[in-house]
């Protein structure tokens, strides 16, 4: 990837993406027969809430908000993919330009603000994605967000809609309220909006189920890195009260601490991911297990190689997800980092996944 990256970051960094989202979504089927893209082995796989779980590299929320390209992200050897965000109607998002490279820093700042198609459009994908059978091979996760004109009192009512859709293909439900993107949006983590938010959700959830006779899906709740640590406990807490299972940490940051970028990039407005997030999000997620050891936490932000995953595994977290990496690694990247901990599995005696977490990181919901 180094070698390409010229060519690569020759182009628009958006239609890069774009362009990157389309050929993993055709070039599927051709991807599933190229040797070592995949890696197979019963010791990544673990359950998690009920939801079996191939490997513990995910693909982060915002590459395929389309859930466009399922089954090319089951071929590149990925565990899981979230969806999304998506909100009850498509939107456009913010003008363009909205995605910035920082490669002396291997980061991004985008400011997307929600760009997508809607909860219809996006459920009609990922039903042709069900009838083929991928939804049984690999978990989508559905995160879902609310429309930038929807006011803050109207905000459960949106994630609500959203998850009416797209409920049918989920195999857990990402809750968005930490995108720096849409105003008024990380306001939403305050505990007693929160609470309305994850009410609403979870009871769609429980109708869903009982109408259907299906389980209901996991709910995890999504987080921004500039919570305080008592906020950050606040939110851990407030899951159990109202039925919610887990947490994912972290979003984007607004943060421009510590960039070697120039001051033109660095001063974009939007969300910073990639390398620099790498130390807070470890933080957040040593924060979260020593506060509520049994929450499974999915750690996302600045995950780069299988010593950084290795890492957040061992600090407790259940799964990892990796975005901005795979801008600047490349294709190969969940292939390697799961060859990697697989590695080193071997080399510390560790027989599966399971056994990385610390010993009094217990999952609540282990024996489902
Ligand atoms: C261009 C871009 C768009 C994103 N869109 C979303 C989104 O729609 N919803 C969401 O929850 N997170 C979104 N994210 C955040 C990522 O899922 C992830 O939390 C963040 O980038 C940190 O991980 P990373 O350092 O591996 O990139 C986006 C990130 C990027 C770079």
């Amino acid at each position: 990837m180094r070698r390409l990256r010229p060519a690569v970051f020759a182009v628009d960094p958006e239609r890069a993406h774009v362009a990157a989202v389309r050929a993993v979504a055709s070039a599927g089927p051709v991807l599933a027969r190229v040797p070592g893209l995949r890696v197979r082995d019963p010791r990544l796989r673990q359950d998690v809430c009920g939801v079996s779980f191939p490997n513990p590299v995910g693909l982060g929320a915002g590459y395929d908000k389309w859930g466009a390209a399922v089954s090319g992200w089951h071929a590149l050897g990925f565990g899981f993919v979230e969806v999304g965000t998506v909100t009850p109607q498509a939107q456009e998002g913010n003008p363009r330009p909205r995605l910035y490279r920082l490669p002396d820093d291997e980061a991004l700042i985008n400011r997307m603000g929600f760009n997508n198609d809607g909860a219809p459009a996006t459920a009609r994908r990922l039903a042709a994605a069900a009838r083929s059978g991928w939804l049984r091979r690999i978990p989508v996760g559905v995160n879902i967000g609310k429309l930038k004109d929807t006011p803050a009192d109207g905000a459960a009512a949106d994630y609500a809609a959203a998850l009416d859709r797209l409920w049918p293909y989920a195999a857990y439900i990402a809750v968005n309220v930490s995108s720096p993107n849409t105003p008024g949006l990380r306001d939403l983590q305050e505990s007693s909006q929160l609470a309305g938010i994850l009410d609403a959700v979870v009871s769609m959830n429980r109708d869903k189920a009982s109408l259907t006779g299906l389980r209901s899906h996991p709910v995890f709740v999504k987080v921004a890195p500039e919570l305080s640590a008592d906020q950050l406990d606040a939110v851990v807490d407030l899951l159990g009260a109202v039925g919610a299972d887990g947490i994912i940490v972290c979003n984007t940051t607004t943060s421009r601490d510590g960039l070697q970028s120039p001051a033109e990039l660095r001063d974009e407005q939007g969300g910073l991911s990639g390398r620099p997030l790498a130390a807070p999000s470890l933080e957040m997620l040593r924060r979260v297990v020593a506060r509520a050891p049994h929450v499974p936490v999915v750690s996302v932000g600045g995950v780069f190689d299988a010593d950084e995953a290795w890492r957040r595994l061992r600090a407790g977290a259940k799964l990892v997800q990796v975005w901005t990496a795979l801008v600047y690694e490349g294709p190969r990247l969940a292939a390697r980092i799961n060859r990697g901990l697989l590695e080193r599995m071997d080399a510390e005696g560790v027989r599966d996944v399971r056994e990385l977490a610390p010993p009094h990181v217990t999952d609540a919901s282990a024996g489902d």
